[in-house]
Formats: structure tokens, C-alpha cells, sequence
């Protein structure tokens, strides 16, 4: 690139984080994502190492934040509230700790601390002789604004430290009073603290926030960090105090005594016990180590576990332990030496929502689909998002053309979190879901108390794909080769009515049904494919008949229900004969799927099909392979919820009845036992309140060996 176009980025990049550092700091409302902000700062660095010339005082580089907004005093701080420079991984860490170890070489023998890095709003409280007299954002640095009002309504800031003391105090006239100074246990105050921390709101508080929101018809937030900085610099206290906003600090700004007790403490460890015992909240969540690669290590393993942190954190701070030293390291611009943020990869970014597509689901439910702009989240390029269902988008005012929020956390398939409002052009017109079925045009149906839209059409092309894509499945009648592509190419030609028909295929149909892809891509010779699926289709005449059962989709009826149906109807004849009170006298038969069964089997269409099963030789009988294997869980009734670490959810499933046991989908009072994994979700409340015993993995193992 020629130095004119250098320079050109670089002034477009200096105005564009201007322009996202004012949409975040002073109007609590940015439009791109934190990821999208760094990158454009990592881009100006680079820069600005190639040309330090070009640096003026007008780079964001040369400054924190932005300026506070109009509407509050402004404040300066006692000393420049400085911010942290960005580490992206395990090499730029430890290309952070080689810098800093060849400006002073006591780093070799440093102790560090690692804490959490709570994405939310940072604040500086004052105290003096113990009372919180002032609170500030942190504005550009040098100053911020006073939001003393709205602070004092945050329940966790201490209003008078030492806290205990002063309750001991209050308490009763009868208790010795402790007195800070001379009292060894006490903690003491100096004349002047100044505290920096971080404001926040807890995920649980905030999504029951949302709820509350949504069913008072209101519009939601979009995240917890948002959400805790638009309530702060707003200027009424009593729209703050009612946010569930909290506070957890970390660092020492100012201090001044006349005495010479209490000390400063000069070590972070030390600092972050010392203002717990004043009664400031802080992070248990901190470790001290003496080198830096079990610091690293230690920052690195919390990327996959920071959903186990109450609070929406970015990443870790590795502090160096020895508060002297660090304060002697400096800075560069306004990022200290002596520590550095260790950022998670970004799971929120912003893409433009291209369109919104309805697939037809199994049951003839319509279910939204973003197509998104593709963009990568993670290591994965993202190019389709869920939005849930349709109430989702008309809550949250999603429309086409909008660019939108989207994450993509962990195992949890992407979802559009809301749109970026403020970027709308004006010609992006609201959303209005479709009234007839994209698939096969009929007009679609809205249940009384259900979300969700249906086709109602029995014969539409989509929902037999999805039947049909659900009948071959492994779980049920398992025929390995019959794609959805072929499925589509089959209906589509009219070979394919319903799932029987899938018996009466021959060659040239399948051959007249494997797209040029197939034939090109494909290891074997077309022939070789038909025959191979044929076969495949003949062997699953012989599946037995709770695979059966389950391939014939009836609402709510799993493999489980389908092995335990099977045991006590050992044909389709005598399942299609039931009645209600004998499906039920079924374990994990409840009238709702009894119900189900019973009007599955009254539909013509439906018997029709069961007639050209039988007629195809597809009628299994006798509960043959269905019969539970015995071994040490046998008699014992499970329930599995959470993310187990060394299963999947099949697998587990596998695994307990491979031993004999049952696996059922709730929790009830004849369950043996919940498998508990990480995130656990209402079943275990439900199973605390039941009295049913709550096991982990390795408990169930070892119920095993
Ligand atoms: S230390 C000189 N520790 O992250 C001290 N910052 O990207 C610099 N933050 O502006 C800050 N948790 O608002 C520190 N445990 C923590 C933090 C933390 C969150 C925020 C803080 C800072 C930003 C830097």
C-alpha cells in the first residue's frame, strides 16, 4: 500500500473508533460489537508503531473513553483512571510478560493475580473518614461524571466502611464497641479512599428483567452491560434503584492519611482482602500464582467456563502481584505496564439480517430463519441464526435489512439477539409473518395459548421432507443413504406420497433422484448407490417394532415411550386398538400423549399408510429387541439435565440403559436418581423439592462398576 492510502486509513480509523467510542461511552448505545471496536483499535496500532509521527493528540489511542455527556457535573479524578491493553490468546500473554521482564528484572521471581474482567460500567467512589461522598463514571479518563445520586441506590456500595464495625456500633450500646484503631481484627480506614470498580448487572437479574418487560408488553434491553450504563447516566435515582445493578472493585485510585495506620497495601492480593474486610464486594473468583505460565494457564482454562460466572465477563486481568513494581513499569498512552486484559473470543457480533426464511417443521410448525450477512463468531463462520419464533421477531422489532446483534456461545445454535435500532436507514419495513404455508400455500393456523404457527395441511410437501427425514433417522428405522436432498427429489417427482412409499422405490426411481452433486461427489458409481440403498431400505423392514413406533412421529412419543408402548402392545394392530386409560396404564404415558396416539391413529390418511406398511412386510411383532438390558441400573429410573463433560445426551442415554436402566424426560417421584451437569436446568429445583437423590457423572460410574 502506497503511505497517501496508509494515511487515509489511519485518519478513517481515528474517525471511526471516535465516532464508536462516543456511541458507547456517552451515549450507552453502541452500533457495532466490542470484538468489532478492538479490531479497529488493533488496526490503529499498527499503524501508529509504523508511523509514530502521524501520532497527534487527537488519537483515540492517546486517550480512554470519551467525553462525559452534558447532563451531569463533571469530576476530575484524583488521579487518570487509566484502562487496560487487550491480549487475544495464550502468545500475545505471554509476549506481554517478555516485554515487561526486559524493563525490570525482578518480573522473573513475580507473583500474579488473576481476576475476572466484568463487562460492564466503570466507576470511582470516594470515601472520606469512611463516607461514600462521591461516585463518578469514568468519562475520558481525567473526567468523569458525578452520578453520586444514582450510585447511592446501588444496594452492594457501601454508604460507610469498615461495614461490620460500624453495624457492631449500631447494634447495641451493651456490645464493646471495637475501635478501628486499636482493635487488630478491624480493618482500618485512611482519611481519604478512592475505590475503582465495576458496576453491573448479574445474567439471571437481567434476563428476569427482560421477562418482566416482555410480559408487561415492554420493549427489552439488549444486554446486561448496555443495560447497566444506560441506567446510571440517566438522571433519575429512582429509575436506577429499580435495575438490579451491583458493584464488585478491584483497585485502590487514591489514598491519603495523616496516620500512619492503616498502611496502603502494596500487593493486589492484599488490596482485594483488604477491601473485602472493609465490606466492599470482590470477586472470589481471583487466584494468586507465582509465575506467570500457571497465570496464563489458569486465565486461558476460563474460557470455556465463563458461563459459570454470575456476571458477563470479556476476559481475565492478569495484574502482577507487587503493586510497587507495577506502578514503577508506567505506561503506554493510558494502558499501565503492570497488567493486561486477557480477552475471551467474542461471541456477539453484528452482521446484516439479509432476510428472514420459514421452514415447515415435522408437525407443520412454521419456524423463522435468519439469513445473515455471513460473518465469523468464533472460528465459525456464521451464515443463519435462529430467531426463535415469530412473537420473538414482532417483540424485539426485527426487520429485514436491519443490521443485527447475533451470538454464538458454546454448543447453543446462533440466535439474533435484537437489532442495532440507530442504524436503520428508514426504508427497513417491519416484519409480517407469512399467513399461508411457504411450502405448500395453504393458510396456516394459530392454536389458542400457543406461540407457534402451523400448516395444518397433511399432505404438504415440507412437513413429509421432515416426516420422512425423521422416519430413516438413526434412532428409528435407521436406512443410512436416503438424504434430504434425494427425499426432496423423490416428493418432488411424486415417488414419494408418504413414508410407505419409501418400500416401493426401485432403482430408476433413485437413480432418477441423485442430483449431479451426488453423482460427482459420491465415491461409488451411481448403480452402486441405488443398489446400496435398497439394501438399506430392505434390512429396516426388519427393525423392530419400538423403532417403528418412533419413526412414525407421533407427537410426544420418543424412543423411550416408544420402547415402553411396544412392551405392552407388541403389535401396531393392538397399539392402533388402545384406549386411552390403556395407553395410560403405560409408564410415561400421560394423557397428553395418550391423546396424541389416539388421534394419530384415527386419521384416515394415517391408517392408510399403516395399510401399506403391513401390506409392504413393514409390520413388526413381539416386543423382541425393545425387552430393557439387565445389569446394576436395572429397576432404577434416571433423569439427565445439564451439559455432561465426558457424554453426550444420547450417549448417557445409552450408557444407563446399556446397564439396565430407564431414562425418562422429567423428574418425578418415582425417578431413582438426577444426573446433574453444568447449567442444570429447572429439573434439578424440581428433584431438590421431590426429595429424588442428585448424582453427577462420576456417581453414576460409579453406580456402575
Ligand atoms: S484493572 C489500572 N480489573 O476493564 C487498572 N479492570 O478494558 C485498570 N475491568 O476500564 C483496570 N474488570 O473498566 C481491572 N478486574 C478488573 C476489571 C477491570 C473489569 C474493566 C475496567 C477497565 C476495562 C479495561
Amino acid at each position: 500500500m502506497e503511505t497517501s492510502t496508509h494515511r487515509k486509513r489511519y485518519e478513517d480509523l481515528k474517525q471511526q473508533i471516535n465516532f464508536h467510542n462516543h456511541r458507547y461511552h456517552v451515549m450507552d448505545a453502541p452500533v457495532i460489537s466490542d470484538a468489532e471496536y478492538d479490531q479497529l483499535v488493533v488496526e490503529l496500532r499498527q499503524v501508529e508503531t509504523a508511523h509514530p509521527d502521524w501520532v497527534m493528540p487527537d488519537s483515540p489511542s492517546q486517550r480512554a473513553g470519551a467525553e462525559p455527556s452534558e447532563k451531569f457535573e463533571k469530576v476530575r479524578h484524583p488521579r487518570p483512571i487509566l484502562s487496560l491493553a487487550n491480549a487475544f490468546g495464550e502468545e500475545d500473554a505471554h509476549a506481554w510478560y517478555e516485554r515487561v521482564c526486559k524493563l525490570d528484572d525482578r518480573l522473573e521471581k513475580a507473583r500474579f493475580v488473576v481476576e475476572p474482567k466484568i463487562d460492564g460500567l466503570s466507576v470511582v467512589l470516594h470515601y472520606r473518614d469512611g463516607i461514600f461522598v462521591q461516585g463518578a463514571t469514568r468519562g475520558d479518563g481525567e473526567l468523569g461524571e458525578d452520578i453520586t445520586a444514582n450510585l447511592r441506590t446501588v444496594q452492594t456500595i457501601p454508604l460507610k466502611i469498615p461495614l461490620n464495625m460500624g453495624m457492631d456500633k449500631q447494634r447495641s450500646d451493651k456490645l464493646p464497641v471495637l475501635e478501628p484503631k486499636s482493635h487488630p481484627n478491624v480493618r482500618m480506614v485512611p482519611d481519604v479512599l478512592v475505590v475503582r470498580g465495576e458496576i453491573f448487572i448479574p445474567v439471571k437479574e437481567f434476563d428476569k428483567l427482560n421477562k418482566r418487560l416482555e410480559e408487561n408488553g415492554e420493549k427489552t434491553y439488549l444486554n446486561p452491560r448496555n443495560t447497566a450504563a444506560g441506567s446510571l447516566r440517566q438522571l433519575d435515582p429512582a429509575m436506577t434503584a429499580s435495575r438490579p445493578l451491583t458493584l464488585l472493585v478491584y483497585q485502590i485510585v487514591l489514598w491519603e492519611n495523616k496516620t500512619q495506620f492503616p498502611r496502603e497495601p502494596r500487593s493486589q492480593w492484599q488490596l482485594l482482602e483488604y477491601l473485602r474486610d472493609l465490606g466492599f464486594p470482590v470477586t472470589d473468583t481471583a487466584r494468586r500464582f507465582d509465575d506467570i505460565e500457571s497465570a496464563i494457564a489458569y486465565t486461558a482454562g476460563w474460557d470455556n467456563r465463563r458461563d459459570e460466572l454470575p456476571y458477563e465477563a470479556d476476559g481475565m486481568v492478569i495484574k502482577i502481584d507487587d503493586l510497587n513494581l507495577a506502578d514503577e513499569l508506567g505506561f503506554v498512552g493510558k494502558d499501565p505496564r503492570g497488567a493486561i486484559a486477557f480477552k475471551f473470543p467474542a461471541r456477539e457480533v453484528t452482521t446484516k439480517l439479509l432476510g428472514i426464511e420459514v421452514e415447515v417443521g415435522r408437525t407443520g410448525v412454521l419456524t423463522p430463519k435468519a439469513i445473515l450477512e455471513p460473518v465469523e463468531i468464533n472460528g465459525v463462520i456464521v451464515r443463519n441464526a435462529t430467531l426463535h419464533n415469530f412473537d420473538y421477531i414482532a417483540e424485539k422489532d426485527i426487520r429485514p435489512g436491519d443490521r443485527v446483534l447475533v451470538k454464538r456461545a458454546g454448543e447453543v445454535i446462533p440466535y439474533v439477539i435484537g437489532p442495532v435500532v440507530d442504524l436503520r436507514s428508514g426504508a427497513e419495513k417491519q416484519y409480517v409473518p407469512p399467513h399461508t404455508c411457504p411450502a405448500c400455500g395453504q393458510p396456516v393456523e394459530h392454536f389458542e395459548g400457543e406461540v407457534a404457527w402451523y400448516c395444518v395441511n397433511a399432505a404438504c410437501p415440507a412437513q413429509l421432507v421432515r416426516n420422512v427425514e425423521h422416519f430413516v433417522s438413526r434412532a428409528a428405522m435407521d436406512i443410512n443413504g436416503l438424504g434430504i436432498k434425494i427425499v426432496e427429489k423423490l416428493i418432488e417427482a411424486g415417488m414419494v406420497k408418504d413414508i410407505a412409499d419409501i418400500y416401493t422405490l426401485s432403482r430408476e426411481d433413485i437413480l432418477g433422484a441423485l442430483t449431479k452433486k451426488d453423482r460427482k461427489t459420491e465415491s461409488a458409481p451411481p448403480g452402486k448407490i441405488a443398489e446400496n440403498l435398497l439394501a438399506a431400505i430392505n434390512t429396516s423392514r426388519r427393525q423392530p417394532l419400538n423403532r417403528l413406533i418412533t419413526a412414525l412421529g407421533i407427537h410426544g412419543v420418543g424412543e423411550v415411550s416408544a420402547a415402553d408402548l411396544s412392551r405392552h402392545f407388541p403389535s401396531l394392530d393392538l397399539l392402533a386398538a388402545a384406549s386411552a386409560d390403556q395407553l395410560q396404564s403405560v409408564d410415561g404415558v400421560g394423557p397428553n400423549i395418550a391423546e396424541a396416539i389416539l388421534d394419530w391413529f384415527s386419521r384416515e390418511r394415517n391408517r392408510k399408510v399403516l395399510e401399506k406398511l403391513k401390506t409392504a412386510g413393514v409390520w413388526p411383532k413381539g416386543a423382541a429387541v425393545a425387552s430393557p438390558s439387565v445389569g446394576p441400573l436395572s429397576g432404577l429410573t434416571f433423569v439427565v439435565t445439564g451439559t455432561l463433560s465426558g457424554f453426550s445426551r444420547d450417549k448417557v442415554k445409552e450408557f444407563i440403559e446399556g446397564h439396565g436402566g430407564r431414562v425418562t424426560d422429567s423428574v418425578s417421584r418415582n425417578t431413582s436418581y438426577l444426573v446433574s451437569g453444568d447449567a442444570p436446568g429447572s429439573k434439578l429445583q424440581k428433584a431438590q423439592s421431590l426429595g429424588v437423590k442428585v448424582i453427577g457423572e462420576s456417581e453414576l460410574r460409579k453406580l456402575c462398576a
